[in-house]
Order: structure tokens, then sequence, then C-alpha cells
């Protein structure tokens, strides 16, 4: 249920929600969950049986993530719980495949001569820092490295880094890249198998070799290598070819877009696969959330494939 702020309870607000996911988190990487629920108050968190009553001012979390409290939220919190709780409740070593992308009404993730920074709004970049906090792994294209140079940090929210994954399918990017030189967090840098190592990358840098599949690499393939290293909750951030690669060849759980209220008329594009999706179909409307001025589709999109 969701109210105006004015009707909130003073104990919850973003900030404290924003705690309490990452107190989720940190849980449920130490203790995998078994048959419990959690119950979240604004200042502690605590395991519970599932059928044990909820007090009020407390949340039930299941453990798929999805959420109820006996108090009315504001909008922002139950936000929050909405799109991060499923992601903070996955357990380690299951496979979890989020892709973003913020377009313009015309269906542009940026401007024709490359970066695609301020076409969506602030509460949508603390968003994306806050889906970045709670993966072990952000994926990127080569070519979203070449026009953007993203760190793939999280600055905007409390949160830890996760490590940084660049697609270069047939290694032809330097190394003056701020990801690949700052040392913030680990890198790896995925290349076709039956090209050499790309020798212009800083020595922390892991290079993985990956299986080419249909257009660039074998998704699947890279996901399996991202798992040996204990990395299963994985953003793939952009752009435009590598989230539309990860949906055709069936590796994405789920898709968020963001559209911001811009027209760009010409530029890169986001979703886009020549032959469609095998499920092309109009999705529920359930799953959209007001991020200012912009508007977040969240989609279900296991099983699709083009
Ligand atoms: N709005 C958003 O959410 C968002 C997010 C991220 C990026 N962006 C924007 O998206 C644009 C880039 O996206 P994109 O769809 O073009 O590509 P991308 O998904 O970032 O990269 C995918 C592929 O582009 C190819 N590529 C193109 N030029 C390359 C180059 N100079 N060096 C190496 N590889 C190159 C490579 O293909 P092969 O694998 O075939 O070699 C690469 O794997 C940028 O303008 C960026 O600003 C927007």
């Amino acid at each position: 249920m969701y109210l105006p702020a004015s009707g909130l309870p003073a104990a919850w607000d973003v900030d404290r929600a924003w705690a309490a996911i990452r107190a989720v988190d940190a849980d449920v990487r130490a203790h995998p969950p078994a048959a419990c629920v959690f119950d979240l108050a604004p200042d502690a968190l605590r395991r519970v049986l599932p059928g044990a009553p909820l007090r009020p001012d407390q949340v039930r979390i299941l453990p798929d993530g999805r959420w109820r409290s006996t108090t009315p939220l504001s909008e922002p919190v139950a936000q929050l719980f909405d799109l991060h709780l499923p992601l903070a409740c996955c357990p380690p070593g299951r496979r979890l495949v989020i892709a973003h992308l913020g377009q313009s009404l015309d269906g542009r993730i940026a401007p024709a001569e490359g970066c695609s920074a301020g076409l969506t709004g602030p509460q949508n970049y603390d968003h994306m820092h806050r889906l970045r906090a709670l993966v072990d792994a952000v994926v990127v294209g080569a070519a979203t490295v070449r026009a953007d140079d993203p760190q793939l940090t999280v600055r905007r929210v409390p949160g830890r880094h996760p490590a940084r994954v660049v697609i270069d399918t047939d290694a032809r990017l330097d190394g003056r890249f701020r990801m690949l030189a700052d040392g913030a967090a680990p890198v790896v840098y995925c290349r076709a198998n039956d090209t050499a190592p790309n020798p212009h990358l800083p020595a922390h840098v892991v290079q993985l070799a990956v299986r080419r599949g249909t257009g660039g690499l074998d998704l699947a393939d890279l996901l399996d290598a991202l798992a040996a290293l204990g990395w299963s909750r994985v953003l793939v951030e952009g752009g435009g070819v590598t989230v539309s690669r990860f949906l055709a060849q069936g590796c994405l759980d789920r898709l968020q877009i963001t559209v911001a209220p811009v027209l760009l008329g010409a530029g890169h594009l986001g979703i886009d696969l020549p032959e469609g999706l095998s499920q092309a179909r109009r999705r529920p409307p359930e799953k959209r959330y007001l991020q200012g001025c912009d508007v977040l589709f969240d989609l279900d999109v296991s099983g699709e494939r083009a």
C-alpha cells in the first residue's frame, strides 16, 4: 500500500530503507536463507518463521524478495523495496542477470556523437548506483567504454563497488580508460578465444577468453566464467548492442528501461533486434515506477530470446 509522504510514519525514509536493504543483502550473503523470512524495522533486521505475527511499522520480506507492510509506506520507500529486495534476497550462487537502459521517448540511449550522460535524471542515477551496490559484477560493451569512459563504481549512495566487466570481442580497446586503470575494484576484460590477449591493458586486469556466439561473444559462456569467479548477480549496464545481445541469446532475467521525456531524433538505439523477439507481446503495466520526470519499466524477460 503506497501513501504520499505526508502520511508516512516518521520511521521509514529512503535512507533507512536503503540501509535496511543493504542489511538484508549482507545477511543473505553471509547465511543464505532457509525457510525463514525477514522482518525489517527501520533500525533492525531479524529472521522469523513464516507464520510469525507481523508487528506494526515492520516489513515482512519473503525469500524471493516480495514484501508486505502492515503500515502504509511512502511511494519512494515502496519503490526501493520493490526494485531492490529481489536482488538483495538472491542467494549466493543463484544466477540473476538484470539489464538497464535509459532511453529517450524515441528509443535512443545516446546522441549519435556518443556520451549518454544526463539523459535520465538524478533519481534514475541513484537507482543505477543502488543496483551496482547489490550485484557482484557490472558488464558493459566496448563502445560504451569508448564513449562514456564510465567508472561503474558506487558513488551516489552508500555501498560497495561491484567488479567491472567489459566485453571487447575483437580486443580493440587500449588501456587508457578509467575503469581499466583506476584499481577501484576488480576488472575483467572479455575477448573472443580466437584473439590474442590484449597487450595494452594494466597487469591487474584479468583477461577472459570466451567463445564467440551469434554476434559478439557466447554470453552463456561468459556468465559461466563469471560464476566461476563467484559472481552470479550481474548487471548489464549497456550499451544497446550489448543489452540486445543478452536479450537475443536468452541470457537476461529482468530488463529495466527508464524512459526520459526527451526526443533525440537520431542516435544510438536501445533494444534493436532485427528479427524481433520470439515472444513479443504487450507487457502488463503493473511494474512501472516514477523517478522524477522519468518512468522506469521493470520487465520479466526470462525465457525471451530472438
Ligand atoms: N542510456 C544508457 O542507458 C546507456 C548505457 C550505456 C551506454 N550508452 C551509450 O551507448 C553507446 C554505446 O552503445 P552501443 O550499443 O553502440 O555499444 P556497446 O553495447 O557499448 O558495445 C557493444 C559493441 O560495440 C562494438 N563496437 C563498436 N564500436 C567499437 C569500438 N570503437 N571499439 C570496440 N568495439 C566497438 C563491439 O562489437 P563487437 O563485439 O562486435 O566487436 C562492442 O562489443 C554510447 O553512445 C553510450 O553513451 C547508453
